[in-house]
């Protein structure tokens, strides 16, 4: 262990297990399916309150709640083409947030409503927490640029934060006392980029296990797993064998005090025609499988745990190492999202 990471646990957090604060990211708001041409959603998000919905043309428009004339939400409104009217005075909103039309009164005032940026994808709409996006959506590195098949898997709350949830997937002591693993794991760490990190397996040997004699023709390494974080609350296990790996994202944000909601998302490449359409549809009921297997294990610990890593080991690194990567990210204020000057 170095000094640093020993200091990262030393101080107080800026971020990690913070109640109020997050990583600037791509956070999940509602199911796509959920949103249907001409609907307008009310959601709250990291705190923020919004309004949301989906133009004839498609696209997904997510306003700041309050009407920008007497603060009405927005979500009470009715969705006319690719814009949205107020309920209360029917003031007119264009795609952009501009006010287009305000009834009995001769022109719309040059005021513009506060637009997030929405983007689909695994079946979900996600939004951009600051201005201009400058990350990617969260996915499983293995898969990038892949076009894919997803599913979902099942909808969570934990009575813990977010990071606390998340660093469950590379504490390489529980998988030998909760989950039984028959086998030491071992994680190297790899920035991807400025916000996803991969902990990869990198265990290999004991011959002797009779579990790893089994795995050993379908297994190069011990075992095949790696987590992928990005923005600190999503992360996509890839687990399986040398020929068949499953993608499984555990995608959470904040609740009020300090609670994590999350989705389970199963995903696989796409694979074509008919064939490879059923081939995906047995692969993301097995991945679904795995997945239920990682999210259930723990739950007891989860609802009543009240995280402080006061003794760390050296089987603890990795979340040492994920703790400082958490510490170095953009936060922002729950409800404002505001970005908070960092003071290290
Ligand atoms: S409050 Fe929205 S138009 Fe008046
Ligand atoms: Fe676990």
């Amino acid at each position: 262990m170095t000094t640093n990471l020993q200091t990262t646990i030393n101080s107080e957090n800026q971020i990690f297990n913070h109640p109020q604060r997050f990583i600037k990211g791509w956070y999940w708001v509602i199911p796509s399916r959920k949103l249907r041409k001409g609907e307008v959603k009310h959601v709250n998000l990291l705190g923020r309150e919004l309004a949301i919905y989906r133009g004839t043309d498609g696209k997904v428009v997510t306003f700041d709640a309050y009407c920008p004339h007497m603060g009405a939400h927005l979500a009470l409104g009715k969705v006319e083409g690719n814009g949205l009217r107020c309920f209360f005075h029917n003031w007119k909103f264009d795609g952009e947030g501009n006010c287009v039309e305000i009834p009995c009164s001769g022109k719309p005032l040059p005021i513009k409503l506060k637009t997030w940026h929405s983007q689909e994808k695994y079946g979900m709409i996600w939004i951009w927490t600051g201005e201009t996006p400058d990350q990617p959506l969260p996915f499983p590195p293995e898969l990038e640029g892949e076009e894919c098949d997803s599913a979902f898997g099942s909808r969570f709350v934990k009575n813990c934060h977010p990071n606390v949830v998340m660093i469950n997937a590379i504490d390489a002591h529980h998988f030998n006392t909760v989950h039984n693993f028959p086998v030491e794991i071992n994680f190297e760490k790899q920035e991807l980029n400025q916000n996803a990190i991969t902990f990869s397996n990198t265990t290999r040997g004991g011959e002797d296990s009779l579990f790893l004699k089994l795995v050993r023709p379908f297994y190069q390494k011990a075992v095949t797993y790696s987590m992928c974080y990005w923005y600190g609350s999503t992360g996509t296990v890839t687990v399986g064998p040398d020929f068949l790996h499953f993608h499984i994202m555990f995608t959470l944000r904040l609740l009020s005090e300090g609670k994590a909601e999350g989705q389970t998302i199963l995903i696989t490449k796409k694979r074509p025609g008919i064939f490879g359409w059923i081939f995906n549809r047995v692969i993301l009921w097995l991945t679904k499988l795995v997945g239920n297997y990682f999210a259930k294990g723990d739950t007891k610990i989860f609802q009543t745990i009240k995280f402080y890593l006061k003794t760390p080991i050296k089987a603890d690194t990795s979340i040492l190492q994920f703790i400082q990567h958490v510490e170095q990210q953009q936060a922002l204020e729950w409800e404002t999202w505001q970005e908070v000057i960092s003071n290290k």
